[in-house]
């Protein structure tokens, strides 16, 4: 019933006199949702969608906070309340952090893991063209900062229109070499509203241009036509000398077995529900908030792109199966399928 009343007022939302409260020291200030966007947030401030009846129908995210479709198809993602981290001299909106699946705390060292492991199983030069897809916040962009010179490139993709907003209003505007491209492709947690499918996404780099890709727990969230499109994608775009990390939960009997006994992370995963060939989902009502591949379904993905593995699989920390754990998830490294070393 819930379902079917949001759907129906999707559409009508945009032209729906919605505002956003705004509580800052005992003061209210009621904001429309259209004009919301070039209103300055401060830490603390507590916001509430009205009317209320609207806020309980709207989609959320998994940091809590909700979607607010607006005209032109753009969508604003508000939170309950305003929290800022101050880092490198930038200040992130921490419900942005958390989508990122971690929390500000944790910003800095897995951003600094992630780079030692880019640097470690790809190289890392000052010069290179950097493609993230997903880039989320920009946890990695932020410590790319400090590696590319300026004739180093960085573009990073996210379906999470907020986050882009935030890189290029801070990230670009003091780093221009660095920049960011939203591509509106429907995600049932992280853009529910979007218009397009990630099979639509073209990435935003010429053929054969682009040193290293990474992508960090993005296959994570994505189906099998989704990752292959991506994949393929990456392989028309990577140079022949170029390197892709791209994470993975691995559905194994060690993996699985471990993971339900250790529970080493906050997201209880299970995988318990098969969801297509080697494709098993943690919670079949919310499929895309975690999916893992056996070793099978990942070679076949690999296969059909023009892609192959540089070395087998780094093993991942999640499941608590790997003394030799490298990641939080299994990594495959990738090259074009002629230049691979294995
Ligand atoms: C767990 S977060 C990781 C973010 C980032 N890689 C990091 O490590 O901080 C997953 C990210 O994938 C993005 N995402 C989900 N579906 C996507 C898609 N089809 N294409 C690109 N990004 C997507 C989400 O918006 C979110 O930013």
């Amino acid at each position: 019933m819930k379902r079917a009343i949001r759907q129906a007022l999707q559409g009508l939302m945009p032209h729906l006199p919605i505002k956003i409260a705004v509580s800052r020291n005992g003061a209210l200030m009621r904001i429309a949702a259209d004009e919301f966007e070039a209103f300055p947030l401060e830490d603390g401030d507590e916001l509430r969608i009205a009317p209320g009846f609207i806020a309980k129908l709207l989609h959320g995210s998994p940091d809590g906070s909700r979607h607010v479709p607006l005209r032109g198809g753009k969508t604003l993602q508000v939170p309950a309340k305003v929290e800022m981290f101050d880092y490198k001299g930038f200040r992130i909106p921490k419900h942005l952090i958390l989508l990122t699946g971690a929390g500000s705390e944790t910003l800095e060292p897995i951003g600094k893991a992630h780079i030692a492991n880019y640097r470690k199983y790809m190289g890392l030069a000052p010069e290179m063209s950097i493609l993230e897809i997903g880039c989320g916040i920009g946890r990695d962009a932020l410590q790319f900062i400090d590696i590319l010179d300026g004739s180093g490139r960085y573009v990073g993709v996210d379906v999470t229109r907020d986050s882009i907003a935030w890189c290029i209003k801070n990230i670009t505007a003091r780093h221009p070499n660095f920049t960011f491209r939203h591509f509106d492709a429907r995600h049932e947690l992280y853009n529910p509203l979007g218009t397009k499918g990630t099979t639509d996404f073209v990435l935003p780099a010429a053929d054969r241009s682009v040193d290293r890709i990474v992508l960090g727990s993005i296959f994570t969230h994505l189906f099998e036509d989704e990752i292959v499109h991506y994949l393929s994608e990456i392989s028309r775009v990577l140079r022949p000398s170029g390197r892709t990390y791209a994470t993975f939960f691995l559905y194994s009997e060690e993996t699985v077995s471990a993971g339900r006994k250790t529970d080493r992370t906050p997201f209880k995963l299970r995988f318990e529900h098969r969801f297509g060939d080697g494709c098993y989902v943690n919670d079949a009502e919310n499929p895309t908030g975690a999916v893992a591949y056996t070793d099978e379904a990942m070679h076949r993905m690999i296969e059909k792109s023009g892609l192959a593995l540089d070395q087998p699989f780094l093993k991942g920390w999640w499941s608590g199966a790997f003394d030799d754990a490298v990641d939080g998830q299994e990594v495959a490294i990738l090259s074009l399928r002629n230049s691979a070393t294995i």
